[in-house]
């Protein structure tokens, strides 16, 4: 049977890196603090040139090449984001363009940090139906356009970047093998980013407080360990997966406080975990597919092996994804 195989990958990272020390300028907060209960010690924030869609088609452009694909050959371009330098035309549209990637359709989807796992679920669905296809999948933030700078429950953890992979099928027994995608929407207040203002008075919202991100990371954090152990654990199970036989966890960069909570509940070894939280923070959706870039570029992903990601983000969103590299 078909799966969706990752035939290349890609990333690109703003020019600017601004490390803790710098935030320490800004805003009241200390090194120390912010590697201690994050692990993040550098970040990078766009700049001129550094759209969300110029960073999405740079990472593009380099999957395409690791693929060895050309842009016309393309039939769908997917780009996951919540911080889109236009709500319309989509960021996909842009980098379809950009791109020239003419027989592309391309389209947007919000899930948050999820929104690339989301995205692989979506693509290999896509597969399945249609295994000729040749999916762009693209993780990209401009999330330093959404914090408030003078919030640092918010602005130490966030950071820019993009990362893209391009998917097509594969009939040898590689590829995604098992998802489970998941949202709860209840708790929405958690983590969230209001609409920009409307300039219709009949919809002006009474106590507007700005399209910042707004964040109660402690709860946060106790659903995430919670919640990506479940999904981890119930695709394993379902899929007749155990953790020895996994060799490579990539999972989405938010804390390192998190992820060793993960890494101790899951019982899997420190070199099987992939982990650069502290090169970049948290990418949101572009986390992932920045980090199988680096993995890939690191001869860490080997063909045959079992690659798991898990991740989970505002929505709430959540999921895991098993595939065989
Ligand atoms: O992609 C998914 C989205 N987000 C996440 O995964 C985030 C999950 N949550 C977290 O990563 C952590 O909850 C944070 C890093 C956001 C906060 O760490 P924490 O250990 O949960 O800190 P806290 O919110 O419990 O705050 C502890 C103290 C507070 O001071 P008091 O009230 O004890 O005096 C905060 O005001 O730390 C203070 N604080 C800071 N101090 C220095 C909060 N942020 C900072 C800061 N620098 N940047």
């Amino acid at each position: 049977m078909n799966k969706a195989v990752i035939l290349g990958t890609g990333s690109c990272l703003p020019k600017r890196a601004f490390t803790n020390v710098d935030l320490e300028q800004i805003v009241d907060t200390t090194d120390e603090w912010i590697t201690s209960r994050t692990g993040i010690r550098n970040r990078h924030i766009a700049g001129e040139n550094e759209l969300n869609f110029q960073l999405a088609s740079t990472a593009a452009k380099r999957a395409l090449a690791s693929a060895g694909v050309n842009p016309s050959e393309l039939d769908l371009i997917i780009v996951a984001t919540i911080s889109p330098h236009m709500i319309m035309p989509s960021t996909a549209c842009f980098v379809q363009a950009e791109l020239g990637a003419v027989n592309a359709f391309a389209y947007d989807i919000n899930a948050a940090c999820a929104g690339f796992t989301y995205g692989l679920d979506m693509a290999s669905n896509y597969i399945q139906n249609r295994p000729d296809m040749k999916i762009l999948l693209i993780g990209a933030e401009t999330l330093s356009a959404r914090v408030n700078w003078e919030d640092r429950n918010t602005c130490v953890i966030f950071g820019d970047g993009a990362g893209a992979v391009v998917i097509g099928g594969s009939d040898d027994g590689r590829g995604i093998f098992g998802a489970s995608m998941h949202a709860d929407g209840r708790l929405w207040e958690l983590l969230y980013m209001d609409s920009p203002k409307s300039l219709n008075p009949d919809l002006q919202q009474a106590n507007w407080q700005g399209s910042f991100i707004q964040m109660n990371g402690r709860d946060i954090f106790k659903h995430a360990v919670r919640l990506m152990e479940e999904a981890v654990t119930t695709l394993m199970k379902k899929h007749s997966v155990t953790i020895d036989d996994v060799s490579l966890l990539i999972p989405h960069q938010a804390n390192i406080r998190i992820l060793n909570n993960l890494k101790d509940r899951l019982k899997i070894p420190d070199e099987k975990v992939f982990i650069n939280l502290s090169k970049y923070g948290n990418t949101s959706a572009a986390s992932i597919p920045i980090a199988l870039d680096e993995a890939n570029k690191q001869g860490r992903l080997v063909p045959g092996e079992i690659v798991l990601l898990c991740t989970f983000g505002g929505g709430l969103t959540w999921g895991s994804l098993l595939m065989r590299w």
